[in-house]
């Protein structure tokens, strides 16, 4: 028999256990696309070993014997076993199950079918487990998808359980596609070319929901942003030239094409047009319209003292002020006091200044 090595003799009985009752666990539900899906993946795995083997010779020195007998290495079973070691990874239970229970195949193939059928994914899966259709064609019966297996979906989607006995043979058509054949544009393109078997769907202009034509003029209806013209083109609505009140106070309005956005005023304006301190319409608290820009207000130099507490000093500061104690005194509890004449370290500096905001 095949594969008798003590090696896998040992592994062949370690994957039994496990497949065993991971069988019981998932037999009742196995899917036949992916049950395709992994005699798929066997025959790529073994066309890869195939190809990995090809110069390869029964090991060992150059000698005489291996010079005669190198061609026979190619048709060998050492070659065959060679490859079926790799066909699964130890982790995949699906793939060593159907190894597990099919692997007199890759014999039977190797010595007697091979020249016939040289195809081993469509000897193997196809004809001889029935796991798998040809391309273009799903289901148990192997029937063909719509539009034929030729060019399923009329090549504009996929087929769904194309090459495999599941699926239903529905078509999921690319993003310029819809309907049952994939035929149909989907909004936002239009048919360049259709025919009962061929359809291009091309993209619209940016500016149609719907058209049947590349320019903004061949629009059905425009998108939202979009308004029809005098030549009944779609153009940009200027959301912005409309009602002012688009953006929230403390904002301003920039169009951009199918749509608009918001952006924060000048942090020296209440309210504005545009960007910077020129374009505000109001000034925010603590600046001043001062010929058309707003500046800030110097609170310290206004008639009215701010500052009321004794030996505090006014600072001023962008859009606000400070008060702080005075040369030689320090903030203790709300008061400015002397500060101590002695070596005596002052706690910290940041207590003897005091924001505006926290009075
Ligand atoms: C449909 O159009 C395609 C592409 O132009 C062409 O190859 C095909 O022969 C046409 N089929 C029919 C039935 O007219």
């Amino acid at each position: 028999m095949l594969f008798a090595g003590p090696k896998l003799r040992l592994l062949r009985l370690l994957s039994s256990l496990t497949l065993l009752w991971l069988f019981i666990l998932t037999d009742a539900k196995k899917d036949l696309k992916i049950t395709c899906n992994t005699c798929r993946k066997i025959t790529d795995n073994f066309n890869k070993g195939f190809d990995r083997t090809a110069n390869q010779n029964f090991g060992g020195g150059n000698t005489a014997w291996e010079e005669r007998t190198l061609s026979k290495y190619e048709t060998s079973e050492i070659r065959l076993m060679e490859i079926v070691e790799e066909l699964c990874d130890s982790s995949s239970f699906e793939c060593n199950q159907m190894l597990e229970e099919h692997e007199e195949h890759f014999e039977t193939w190797w010595f007697k079918k091979k020249t016939k059928h040289p195809d081993l994914h469509k000897w193997f899966c196809i004809e001889t487990l029935k796991v798998c259709c040809p391309k273009g064609t799903f289901g148990p019966d192997c029937n063909a998808c719509v539009g034929g297996s030729e060019k399923p979906c009329h090549g504009n989607g996929e087929c769904d359980g194309d090459g495999t006995r599941g699926g239903d043979g529905t078509c999921s058509c690319e993003r310029a596609y819809k309907g049952t054949f994939c035929l149909d544009c989907s909004d936002g393109y239009f048919n360049v070319e259709r025919n009962d078997t061929f359809s291009l769907c091309t993209e619209c202009h940016t500016s149609c929901k719907t058209c049947n034509g590349a320019t903004n003029q061949d629009c059905d209806e425009c998108k939202d942003g979009w308004e029809e013209d005098d030549q009944e083109a779609c153009v940009d609505v200027d959301e912005c030239s409309k009602d002012s009140s688009v953006c929230k106070e403390g904002e301003y309005c920039v169009n951009t094409e199918g749509s608009f956005s918001c952006k924060d005023c000048d942090k020296v304006c209440s309210d504005c047009t545009g960007p910077g301190p020129d374009q505000c319409q109001a000034c925010a608290a603590g600046y001043q319209d001062t010929e058309g820009t707003c500046t800030d207000v110097d609170e310290c130099s206004q008639s009215e003292v701010v500052c009321t507490k004794e030996h505090q000093e006014c600072v001023n500061t962008k859009g606000s002020y400070t008060c702080v104690c005075s040369s030689g005194y320090e903030k203790r509890e709300d008061e400015c006091v002397q500060t101590p004449t002695q070596a005596e370290e002052p706690e910290s500096s940041e207590t003897s200044a005091d924001a505006h905001a926290e009075l």
